[in-house]
């Protein structure tokens, strides 16, 4: 097998070359001001090992890919009932899309897109006051990670909650179908604050080990959630992760995936690595551009398709 730290550098290299490096989001104005130039790369593997390029182990913010982390806590405490209020099939439309939702009676088609990850959270909200559940959050992101450090990065919060006019548009019209429990105000208050929290590679990459390891932590062999439960989480990431970009993530690099406007994407080999990598220009449906070129070389490199 070709070393993976060569194979890292290797990659960081010609990506810091690119200039097609797609565009930053500015929808959200805190996270226009990112420079485009960075570029993180971090790969746990089952075994314990870390490897690392780029600038892996600078903050960024998280955004969609903390709804992976809300979906693993909202089957912890509502088991399959979820499915209930939330599809499990690819839209096929834009993460932030509304059209859906009024053929289709207030239930968002899968956990991934805005609405969906609204419901999760709603969930996630449970009987807690907005700061409890977001402190729940951010102590499992912490436990996974293994790093205290974790936090939400606060400017960008606030520019999403000033902003985020879809989102209280998502919520109230789910609200009207009886699809959401809470106030809207709160939910949307736990949801802008979980998208906000700032991780690194390496952090993100070894809060990710448990969907790589059957649902355990490697390093401890405790388990988080059952193996049942890693490989559904893994199917929903791989063909929905991308959201209408999905199909063409799963053509290309061939393994579960989960992008956020940050510009990150939190990857996983199942059996043996989780991987995240951050290059914050997005491509035309705001999954990082050259996020997905580096995990479709490295996933070639390593022969780590699952197909
Ligand atoms: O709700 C939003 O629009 C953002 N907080 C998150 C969207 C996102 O990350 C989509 N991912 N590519």
């Amino acid at each position: 097998m070709p070393a993976l730290d060569k194979v890292l550098n290797d990659i960081a290299d010609t990506m810091a070359k690119e200039t097609r490096r797609g565009k930053v989001a500015d929808y959200i104005p805190q996270l226009a001001k990112v420079d485009p130039a960075r570029f993180g790369i971090a790969v746990v593997t089952n075994d314990g090992e870390t490897f690392t390029a780029g600038d892996a182990d600078e903050p960024f913010s998280i955004q969609s890919i903390s709804k992976v982390f809300t979906l693993t806590m909202a089957l912890g405490l509502v088991g399959d009932s979820l499915w209930k209020r939330v599809g499990r099939e690819p839209s096929g439309n834009p993460f932030n899309s509304i059209v859906q939702l009024e053929r289709e009676q207030g239930v968002p088609r899968n956990p991934f897109i805005n609405a969906g990850a609204l419901v999760v959270t709603d969930v996630v909200l449970s009987q807690h006051q907005p700061r409890e559940a977001l402190g729940q959050i951010l102590h499992f992101l912490r436990f996974l990670a293994g790093d205290e450090s974790i936090v939400v990065d606060r400017a960008v919060a606030r520019s999403e909650t000033e902003t985020g006019f879809r989102n209280i548009a998502l919520a109230n019209y789910m609200k009207a179908f009886g699809n959401l429990e809470h106030d809207p105000d709160k939910t949307l208050g736990v949801y802008f604050h979980q998208c906000a929290v700032a991780m690194s590679c390496r952090q993100l990459a070894m809060a990710g080990r448990f969907l790589a390891a059957d649902g355990r932590n490697p390093e401890t062999g405790g388990r988080v959630v059952s193996s049942q439960r890693a490989r559904r989480i893994n199917a929903l990431m791989l063909t929905c992760g991308h959201y209408d970009g999905s199909g063409d993530f799963a053509f290309h690099v061939g393994i579960p995936g989960k992008s956020g406007v940050g510009g990150g994407i939190l990857a996983v080999v199942p059996g043996k690595a989780s991987i995240a990598v951050w290059s914050p220009g997005l491509n035309q449906v705001g999954n990082s551009q050259l996020g997905a070129i580096a995990l479709e070389r490295l996933a070639r490199t390593m022969g780590w398709s699952v197909f």
